[in-house]
This record gives C-alpha cells, sequence and structure tokens, in this order.
C-alpha cells in the first residue's frame, strides 16, 4: 500500500521550510519595505521587476487549475519541468541508499539528476515495439526503489504507452510513478491527468515549453495529491518562477486558441513530413508518433547528421541511445523548414 509519510525523506519531512518577506505578508499595501528591493524600479527593462514574485504563484496556479481541471493545490509549478524532476528525487530518495527505475530509450534528464543527486538507477528496456515491459517492470522493483519515471509520449521514441500498463504500474507500486506527458498537447487523448484523483502514488509532468511555445520562459507543471505537492512547496527555491515568467505565462493562458491552432498546424506538417521522410535516401523507418518529432532509422544517421549540419539544418543523432542505433530524431518545424529539409535531404549522397 503507499504511503507517503514511509517513502518521504526524514530530513525531508522534518524539514522546516524558509518563510519569504512575501509568505510573511501578501497583499495590497502602500509601500513595501519588507524585502529589501529596490524601490524606484527595475535597470534597463521596461517590464516592471524589482519586486519579488508571489512565491506560490497564486494567480497563474488559479488559471492553470482551470484549464487542466485540476485543484489549485494539486498544483506545483517549476523552472521548466526539469525542476520538478530534480525535486522529485530529492523528496524521496537517500543519496546512495535508494533506487529509481527509468525504461530506456527515454529522455536523458532522469538520469542526470538521478546522478546529482547520487541516486543509482535501475534500467529496464522497453520492449521492441517501444512499449512498457510491464511484466519486467514489476517483478524489478525491489524496497530500494521510491520512483518509476514514466514518459508518454516517450522521448525520443515520440509514441505513448498503453495506458492501461502505466495504470497497472501505478496500482502496483508502494512508490511514486512520475508520468512525464512534456508532448501530452500533441496527443491529448492520452492524458493521464483526469485519473489524478484515482492514484495517489501518481505525479504527471507537463510543461509549456513544447506546444506553448514558451521553452524560453522556463516554466513546468507537476500535479499530484495535494501532499505530495506540500513536499515539492518545501523543498522549491522560495522565488523559483520569475515575475516576467508567471506574467508571460497569465497572457498565454488568455491565449489557448493560439496554442491548439499551433499544435493543429505541426500535427499537419507532421503527417505530411513522414509521408515524404519515409521515401528519401538512407531511411530505414520512420516510427510513429504522438508528438512533435519524429524518430527515423536510417542506414548512416552520423553522416546524414553533419550533412544537414553542413547545410545549416540542426536536427539530433540519438545513435549512442540504446536501441535507437542510427536514428535520427527530428522536431517538425514550419511548412518552409520542413520543406527545406527535405529538399536538402533529396541530395545526400551516402
Ligand atoms: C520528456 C521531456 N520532459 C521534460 C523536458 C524538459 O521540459 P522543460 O523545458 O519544461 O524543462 C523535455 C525537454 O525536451 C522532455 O523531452
Amino acid at each position: 500500500m503507499f504511503n507517503l509519510d514511509k517513502i518521504i525523506r526524514p530530513n525531508i519531512k522534518a524539514l522546516k521550510p524558509y518563510s519569504s518577506a512575501r509568505d510573511d505578508f501578501f497583499g495590497t499595501a502602500d509601500i513595501f519595505l519588507d524585502a529589501n528591493e529596490n524601490s524606484y524600479g527595475s535597470v534597463g527593462i521596461k517590464e516592471k521587476a524589482n519586486r519579488y514574485p508571489d512565491p506560490h504563484q497564486r494567480i497563474l496556479k488559479e488559471k492553470i487549475a482551470k484549464i487542466k481541471n485540476v485543484k489549485f493545490p494539486q498544483i506545483f509549478l517549476g523552472n521548466g519541468s526539469d525542476e520538478a524532476i530534480d525535486i522529485v528525487i530529492r523528496a524521496f530518495c537517500e543519496p546512495a541508499e535508494d533506487e529509481i527505475m527509468l525504461l530506456p530509450p527515454t529522455y536523458g534528464m532522469y538520469q542526470v539528476a538521478a546522478d546529482v543527486n547520487n541516486v543509482k538507477t535501475r534500467k529496464i528496456k522497453l520492449k521492441e515495439n517501444f512499449q512498457i515491459d510491464v511484466e519486467n517492470v514489476l517483478n524489478s522493483i525491489t524496497t530500494k526503489t521510491k520512483l518509476i519515471f514514466i514518459c508518454s509520449p516517450n522521448n525520443p521514441t515520440a509514441n505513448c504507452f498503453r495506458k492501461e500498463d502505466i495504470i497497472k504500474i501505478c496500482r502496483n507500486f508502494d512508490g511514486i510513478v512520475v508520468l512525464d506527458e512534456a508532448y501530452i498537447d500533441f496527443a491529448p487523448d492520452r492524458t493521464l491527468l483526469q485519473k489524478l484523483n484515482d492514484y495517489p502514488n501518481l505525479v504527471i509532468l507537463q510543461t509549456f515549453s513544447k506546444a506553448w511555445g514558451l521553452a524560453g520562459i522556463r516554466l513546468g507543471m507537476a500535479f499530484a495529491q495535494k501532499e505530495i505537492i506540500n513536499i515539492f512547496d518545501k523543498i522549491k527555491y522560495p522565488y523559483n518562477i520569475s515575475e516576467l515568467t508567471q506574467k508571460a505565462a497569465l497572457s498565454a493562458l488568455k491565449n489557448e486558441k493560439q496554442k491548439n491552432i499551433f499544435v493543429k498546424k505541426l500535427l499537419v506538417q507532421k503527417k505530411s513530413l513522414m509521408k515524404i521522410v519515409s521515401g528519401l535516401p538512407c531511411v530505414v523507418k520512420v516510427y510513429p508518433s504522438d508528438s512533435n518529432f519524429i524518430l527515423i532509422k536510417t542506414t548512416c544517421a552520423g553522416k546524414l547528421y553533419n550533412y544537414f549540419v553542413k547545410n545549416n539544418i540542426i536536427t539530433r543523432n540519438r545513435s549512442n541511445v540504446a536501441m535507437c542505433e542510427n536514428c535520427l530524431r527530428i522536431t517538425v518545424g514550419t511548412e518552409k523548414e520542413n520543406k527545406r529539409l527535405v529538399e536538402v535531404w533529396k541530395k545526400f549522397k551516402k
């Protein structure tokens, strides 16, 4: 049985979080002389940023709660979802003692964050069809396994995992399942966000970096039961989301339609790109994609990658990733960019 009290690190459980000036007083007043800011203003920028931002991002979270149909206390905001990846490890994994399970090939930051925190990883490879080897995952859980990272749609394979498999893992694991849905806007019916209340051990990550087109503002979301979110809030830096980021995200959320237009356009582009690419030189296989990128098996990924670079086109060579030998990962670009990619590719000589 999942028991949060049992899996939280004792030092984190006992942690008394920093109390900032904006924790002690939140509201409106005529004069703020409590946080040692510069009352005259900000240097060099038009936006007003001389005040510390709301450490709890209240207005932004209220808006996100509505759009995502979750409760306000179920939301954590981080400096990209990468911050949430790090925090979940720091909350639950005792360095040099506990373990995290990864399902490679998958997003590289899980391993890096584990390494930074001196936490071992146990890797259970995906099956040949890039789906989860559920039996192997469940059989490989030990008393040390505190987290299982599942990325769906998965980077770099681009596909979603079967919902039933993810749910089976949630049901049969006493630790935390971190479900990274960074690319979920491209496959919205595959989200498990609306099942959040059914699984007390589920943490879902989403981001503003992909479909929302806001990678530069650094804003990621984690959704979970409020008891888990409270732990993340205790650990985070007090003002982890800048004033400018909070404002930009609020403005974006008022334009959800634009995000949906971008998603539609990218999906149309992806469909035609996948069709064309399958007939281009050196292509062995174009894998199915539920995201805004495609994974392509080739006969010579390294050469092709360098050829693209020479032509001022940057793709990602994933050849050194297990199960992705000779694979390029290509982000779907604009119509113009994709056309150029195809033109250049057609002229490639091995
Ligand atoms: C699966 C996955 N999760 C998380 C991230 C990082 O997202 P963020 O920009 O919110 O830190 C990426 C970025 O490429 C990703 O591919």
